[in-house]
């Protein structure tokens, strides 16, 4: 973005003369400005002088190299409850100079999703309370919200059908927000693709904090999120996914005789 040089001092001006307010107060009074639904700060806020701050922090990590005391940690972990609440935070992050990570299963090996080794201040948005699966079985499609694990959406899909499924990943405690923006890999491969190549829309928060779904981001964008790797190109609220046919999985919990 480019400032008229009358504005840059102008905002100079102001940033110089304002108070000793903290990254969170500025963050959560931006927050504020920018969402119509209010955050309860403590269910919304996890800062590092509370005892939960290290355990939610290292919750769903896979490199424990990344775990030692000397790896920089965030200024606060902020865990949306809406998609607005994730809208504001990409525009307030902006606005206020923050870096953001975005975790949603958390099981990125080079621990992008929480650790930031050279932009300072940094916060990580938590999508874990955005998890939710909704099932289309007439439609053959769900969304799914990005803080879903990829185990849940197998639950869910099992739950209506025993003849659907979903062609991603073996390790089920794998976000489908990063997960699905890499690839994701697994035992339908050979029949079905990726599961990247089974996704039919997206929601998406920009770098503006604007929504998109496929139509309003174009076929470019949306193919890109859908390989290009988690962070590159948006915050993913939500995949539509389609669902596959699978043969009924005859174990001890299903009859497969014929009713
Ligand atoms: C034990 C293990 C088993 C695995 N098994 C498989 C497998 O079977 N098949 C396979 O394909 N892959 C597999 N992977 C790789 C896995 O798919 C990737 O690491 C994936 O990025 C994890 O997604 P996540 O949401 O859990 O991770 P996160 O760490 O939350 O995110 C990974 C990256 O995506 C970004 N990101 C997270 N959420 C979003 C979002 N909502 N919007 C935009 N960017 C986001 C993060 O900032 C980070 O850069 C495995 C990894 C592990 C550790
Ligand atoms: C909070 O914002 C004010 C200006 O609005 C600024 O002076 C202050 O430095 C900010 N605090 C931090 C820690 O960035
Ligand atoms: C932790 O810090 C936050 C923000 O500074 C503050 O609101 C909260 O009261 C503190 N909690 C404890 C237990 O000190
Ligand atoms: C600590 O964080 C939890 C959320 O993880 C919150 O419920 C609790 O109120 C916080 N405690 C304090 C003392 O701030």
């Amino acid at each position: 973005m480019k400032l008229l040089p009358s504005l840059s001092l102008f905002i100079f001006l102001v940033i110089s003369s304002a108070s000793s307010a903290s990254i969170l107060d500025n963050f959560s009074q931006c927050l504020s400005d920018n969402t119509e639904i209010l955050i309860p700060f403590s269910k919304a806020f996890i800062t590092p002088n509370n005892s939960t701050f290290l355990p939610t922090l290292q919750s769903t990590a896979q490199n424990l190299r990344y775990l030692v005391p000397s790896v920089p940690k965030p200024d606060f972990i902020f865990t949306p409850l809406l998609d607005s609440h994730v809208q504001a935070a990409v525009i307030c992050s902006k606005q206020l100079g923050i870096h953001l990570r975005v975790r949603s299963g958390g099981h990125d090996y080079e621990a992008l999703s929480y650790v930031s080794q050279i932009e300072t201040p940094f916060i990580i948005v938590d999508l874990a309370k955005l998890r939710s699966v909704q099932i289309d079985i007439e439609d053959n499609s769900a969304w799914v919200q990005a803080g879903a694990s990829i185990g849940e959406v197998y639950y869910r899909i099992a739950e209506k059908s025993k003849t659907h499924g979903y062609p991603a990943g073996l390790c089920t405690s794998l976000g489908v927000g990063g997960h699905i923006t890499g690839g994701a890999y697994g035992t339908m491969m050979r029949k079905y693709g990726l599961g990247a190549d089974n996704v039919i829309d997206a929601r998406i928060v920009d770098a503006s904090g604007r929504i998109h779904d496929r139509a309003s981001m174009g076929e470019d964008l949306f193919w890109a999120i859908r390989g290009g790797g988690g962070a590159s190109f948006g915050v993913i609220l939500w995949w539509k996914i389609k669902l596959v046919p699978v043969p009924i999985n005859c174990d001890s919990f299903y009859s497969c005789q014929d009713p």
